[in-house]
């Protein structure tokens, strides 16, 4: 039904764990509900509308960490995407294998209670919370996987950094307009209470255009805020960018 290719799925099947929901303690699923509803508050009006309508068919406020098996069963129907536990970050080239087929990594952790605004590495909040409504969407389902299919082709040609570049200015951290109002898009962004805010309100941070050539020119920060953001037309500009993009030659 969904169109995948047969690009190098080695290996990344290595790192795929069970995701073990029974071992998720009643202060872990606390921890989810928490930060669920605080975020589900803040982003009204904030993100991408199409980012509620994916928590609304996946059912993430059910309460409790989402159970992998009962999360597929909702998201695969819809874009033939599934999610499958790992236990932490994944090697790129594994990770982008999964995307090219339609499959997403989620940790399989969560934050503690005092580890709320601030986590090292991304938590199941962060994968699940802050992509897998996305993942629902038609158009994002697709452009997602052409990340992936990108990102092995990147890798390939020893420009890692480039497809490493678009990808954190627009999955995980950006921004795009919707109906002339600034939003977020990112999931970095979707699933960070401080960021959330800083993103669009702090009038000190830059934000600018998106484009291709300044995207993937741009580095970025894994350890701390974002100094600066790109911002998108719309997310159909952000969708056709990654479903058109061709790895420049080294
Ligand atoms: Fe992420």
């Amino acid at each position: 039904m969904f169109k995948t290719f047969a690009l190098d799925t080695a290996a990344w099947q290595d790192h795929v764990i069970d995701q073990g929901w029974a071992g998720f303690t009643p202060d872990d699923h606390a921890v989810w509900d928490m930060l669920y509803a605080r975020q589900v508050e803040l982003l009204c009006g904030r993100v991408v509308s199409e980012f509620y309508d994916g928590l609304a068919m996946l059912d993430l406020g059910a309460g409790g960490v989402p159970e992998l098996g009962r999360l597929n069963a909702r998201l695969e129907p819809l874009t033939g995407w599934r999610c499958v536990a790992v236990p932490g970050l994944v090697p790129d080239d594994a990770f982008f294998a999964m995307l090219s087929q339609r499959i997403f990594p989620v940790g399989d952790f969560i934050r503690r209670r005092d580890q709320l605004d601030y986590l090292e590495e991304p938590d199941c909040f962060h994968d699940i919370f802050g992509h897998v409504p996305m993942l629902a969407h038609p158009g994002m389902a697709a452009a997602m996987q052409r990340a992936g299919e990108l990102g092995l082709a990147a890798i390939a040609a020893g420009r890692g950094e480039w497809i490493a570049r678009l990808y954190w200015h627009t999955v995980e951290f950006g921004l795009c307009r919707e109906g002339g109002e600034l939003r977020i898009l990112g999931a970095g962004l979707a699933s960070s209470f401080g960021e959330a805010r800083q993103s669009l309100e702090d009038h000190a941070i830059e934000r600018r255009p998106f484009d291709l050539g300044h995207a993937t020119a741009e580095p970025y920060r894994h350890d701390a805020m974002q100094p600066a953001y790109f911002v998108a037309e719309s997310l159909d500009a952000v969708i056709t960018t990654l479903l058109t993009a061709t790895v420049p030659a080294a």
